[in-house]
C-alpha cells in the first residue's frame, strides 16, 4: 500500500545510513514534518552513547508542538546511556508518531504502546522492508545472541583459492581487495586462525586505496590455541588483538557479551570451514575471478553434506562487477 509517507520513510533511512554500521546500536534516522507535510528537522543516531535520531531531530526545532515524526525503528522505551525516545517525543509534544520497523529488543519495544497511551497518534509499519534491511545485521545479531559472522573469501571462477605450491596473492583484482577493505571497516571485529596468522603476519587493519588507514578499525581476534608470534603485525594493530579459544559458538557468545555484533571472518580456510559446518555464517562475499587453476586447494573443504537435499541453500543479494571479478554477496535463510 502506498501511504503518503513512503517518500519521507526513505528519505529517513538515507539518513539512518549516515551513523555507523558498527557498535551495539542500530542504525536510525528521524524527519520531523510540520501540518503541512514540509520537513523542519532531520536527525540520525551517530553511535552508542549519543542522542539517539528521534532526540537529535528534535534539538534542531525550538518546538515540536503539534509536529509529526517520521521514524524508521520504533521509539525506544528504555533508558541506557540515553533516555527513552518515546519519552522524549511526548515531552516534545509532538502530534503524530509514524515509524517502519516495530524494535524487537524486550528492554526497548514498547514505545509505541507508551506514545498511543499519551494521547499521540501513532501510524505503524511504513514501508517495513526499509526499516528491516537497515538493521538486518543488528536484528539477527540480538535474536540469536552472537554477532552476525560476513564470511568473506577469493577464489578462481573454478573455486580454488590457491595453486598447488600454495601460491594465492593475488587471486582477486584490486578493485575487490579494496572492497574488501571497505567492508572490514563495517564490522565490529575481523576473525582469522592461528594458521592464517602464523603463514601470513597479516596487519588486519582496514585500509583506503592509498594505504591510510579508515576512521574506525575493527578488532582483530585470532581464534586458536597457538601463540601469537611475539613479532606479529598485529601486536602494532592500532585496536590491539584478542585472541580467543574454544568451541566457535563459546566464542562468539562471549564477543557477544563485550558489545561486538558484527565479525568479519577472512579466513583461513580450515577456521571458515568450521565456521559454515556449524552454521555460524550469515553472509558470504565471494570474489570470483577470471582465472582457472585446478588442483585441490577449494574454497571450502567437507561442510558435512552427503546428499543434495542437505545443501546449505542460499539467496544471493548482490552481484558486483570489481576489477575483472564477479563479487557475490549471498546469505543464509535463517
Ligand atoms: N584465499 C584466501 O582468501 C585466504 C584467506 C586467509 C588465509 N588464507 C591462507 O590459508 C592458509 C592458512 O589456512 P589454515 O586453514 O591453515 O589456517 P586457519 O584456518 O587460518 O587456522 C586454522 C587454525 O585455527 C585454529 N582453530 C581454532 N578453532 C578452530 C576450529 N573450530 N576449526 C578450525 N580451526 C580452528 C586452529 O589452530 P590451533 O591449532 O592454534 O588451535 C587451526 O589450526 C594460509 O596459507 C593463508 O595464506 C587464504
Amino acid at each position: 500500500m502506498i501511504t503518503k509517507y513512503d517518500d519521507v520513510m526513505r528519505r529517513a533511512a538515507e539518513l539512518a545510513l549516515r551513523g555507523p554500521r558498527t557498535g551495539e546500536n542500530p542504525q536510525v534516522g528521524c524527519i520531523l514534518l510540520d501540518e503541512s507535510g514540509t520537513i523542519v528537522a532531520e536527525g540520525w543516531h551517530r553511535g552508542a552513547g549519543t542522542p539517539h535520531a528521534e532526540v537529535d531531530a528534535l534539538s534542531k526545532v525550538d518546538s515540536a508542538k503539534g509536529l509529526t515524526a517520521v521514524v524508521t525503528l520504533e521509539p525506544c522505551n528504555h533508558t541506557g546511556r540515553t533516555g527513552p525516545c518515546s519519552e522524549a517525543l511526548i515531552a516534545a509534544g509532538v502530534a503524530r508518531v509514524v515509524y517502519s520497523l516495530d524494535d524487537p529488543g524486550v528492554a526497548a519495544r514498547g514505545g509505541a504502546q507508551k506514545l498511543t497511551d499519551a494521547g499521540i497518534d501513532v501510524v505503524p509499519h511504513i514501508l517495513p522492508g526499509v526499516g528491516e534491511n537497515l538493521v538486518h545485521r543488528w536484528l539477527t545479531a540480538n535474536r540469536l545472541g552472537r554477532p552476525w559472522v560476513t564470511a568473506k573469501w577469493g577464489s578462481t571462477l573454478d573455486g580454488r583459492v590457491a595453486a598447488t605450491d600454495g601460491t594465492s596473492q593475488w587471486i582477486t583484482s584490486s578493485e575487490s581487495r579494496s572492497f574488501i577493505h571497505h567492508l572490514r571497516a563495517q564490522h565490529d571485529t575481523i576473525a582469522v586462525g592461528s594458521g592464517t596468522v602464523l603463514a601470513d603476519n597479516p596487519s588486519l587493519t582496514a585500509r583506503t586505496a592509498n594505504g591510510d588507514l579508515f576512521p574506525f578499525q575493527p578488532l582483530p581476534v585470532v581464534i586458536g590455541a597457538r601463540e601469537i608470534p611475539s613479532g606479529s603485525s598485529l601486536w602494532s594493530h592500532p585496536r590491539g588483538v584478542l585472541h580467543e579459544t574454544g568451541p566457535l559458538d563459546e566464542i562468539l557468545a562471549r564477543l557477544f557479551d563485550i558489545g561486538v555484533r558484527s565479525l568479519f571472518l577472512e579466513g583461513g580456510p580450515s577456521l571458515l570451514n568450521s565456521f559454515i559446518r556449524e552454521g555460524l555464517v550469515d553472509e558470504y562475499i565471494v570474489c570470483i575471478a577470471p582465472m582457472l587453476l585446478g588442483g585441490t586447494r577449494t574454497s571450502t573443504g567437507d561442510l558435512g553434506i552427503d546428499t543434495l537435499t542437505q545443501a546449505r541453500k542460499l539467496s544471493i543479494v548482490e552481484t558486483q562487477h570489481l576489477g575483472g571479478d564477479i563479487v557475490v554477496t549471498a546469505r543464509e535463510a535463517h
